[in-house]
């Protein structure tokens, strides 16, 4: 089912599968570089989805040859150079809301599916998903440096989470492009496949996410995403905390179940499988 009716608007596209919302850049033409209307359309489809039952995980992906090229360089900058600075700081705080806070924080998990060019302001949305999984061939480039501009936009701040020192300065300073391959090797996605295979693993591992318990999954990825700032004994405090609330609010029947699959049915081997309700 395609959405692109929906109030959101049409850069943005959306389907329906199996619990899986493929949510599509959609300005094939332009390589699916990121408007401000792009950016608030994002934002309004990440939010719609949070709450809507067809959507267990959110797949971000590119309508065409490119994943997205980045921030679009005639209406998200030249064409805002003139504006006025509460203009120009809207602007910005809309691309920073759906890449930096919905789309990180997403009560969903999330998953980047690559399917070609990156460039420069879309490492904040590839670095904000969960998971990001390439296409081999997918071509990769922080560009900034080649037109005269540093990473900004938070780039320089995803880079270095994601790629190490030594990667990372290399292509900031260089603007080379690399490889979904590449990328994989440096653990700025999990994998890279052939490109005919990226939607398939691409749902494979959707699947494997739709069988846990949603609100403990949630929370997982939520703490990851906090302690990493937070000293040894804040974040045990705060990971006792969440773990509490998420069984709280899951109700718990997964752990029981889980344990009594393992302890008492001798069913389950939670190393080995994750529990399901009729193990
Ligand atoms: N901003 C604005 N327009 C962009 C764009 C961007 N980031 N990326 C692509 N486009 C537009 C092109 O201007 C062109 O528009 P036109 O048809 O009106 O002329 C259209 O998308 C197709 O792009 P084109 O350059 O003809 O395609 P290509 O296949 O030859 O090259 C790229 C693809 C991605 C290598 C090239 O478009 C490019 O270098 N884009 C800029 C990438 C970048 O530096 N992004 C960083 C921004 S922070």
């Amino acid at each position: 089912m395609s959405t692109t009716d929906q109030p959101w608007g049409n850069t943005v596209d959306v389907t329906f599968d199996d619990q899986i919302a493929f949510v599509y850049f959609n300005r094939p033409d332009k390589k699916n570089c990121m408007s401000p209307t792009l950016n608030r359309e994002m934002y309004a489809t990440l939010h719609a989805l949070e709450v809507d039952d067809r959507c267990g995980v959110v797949v971000l992906t590119g309508r065409g040859e490119a994943w997205s090229a980045g921030m679009d360089l005639k209406e998200y900058f030249r064409e805002t150079e003139n504006q006025s600075d509460t203009v120009k700081m809207r602007t910005r705080e809309e691309t920073a809301a759906w890449q930096q806070i919905k789309l990180r924080n997403l009560a969903k998990p999330t998953i980047a599916m690559v399917n070609g060019w990156v460039f420069g302001g879309a490492f904040t949305p590839l670095t904000s998903c969960d998971l990001a999984i390439a296409s081999d061939d997918a071509k990769f480039g922080l560009s900034e440096i080649n037109w005269g501009i540093l990473p900004g936009g938070n780039v320089t701040k995803a880079v270095a989470d994601t790629m190490g020192q030594r990667n990372a300065l290399y292509y900031i300073m260089t603007g080379e492009t690399f490889t979904g391959k590449q990328a994989a090797a440096m653990g700025l996605v999990n994998e890279s496949v052939p490109h005919d295979q990226l939607e398939t693993r691409v749902r494979a591992i959707a699947k494997v996410l739709l069988a846990k318990d949603p609100v403990v999954l949630r929370a997982a990825k939520e703490v990851f995403k906090r302690v990493r700032y937070m000293d040894w004994e804040t974040s045990n405090d705060y990971i006792y905390a969440k773990g509490d609330a998420s069984q709280h609010r899951s109700g718990g029947d997964f752990r029981t179940g889980a344990m009594k699959a393992f302890l008492d049915d001798k069913k389950l081997k939670p190393g080995l499988d994750t529990y399901k309700k009729e193990d």
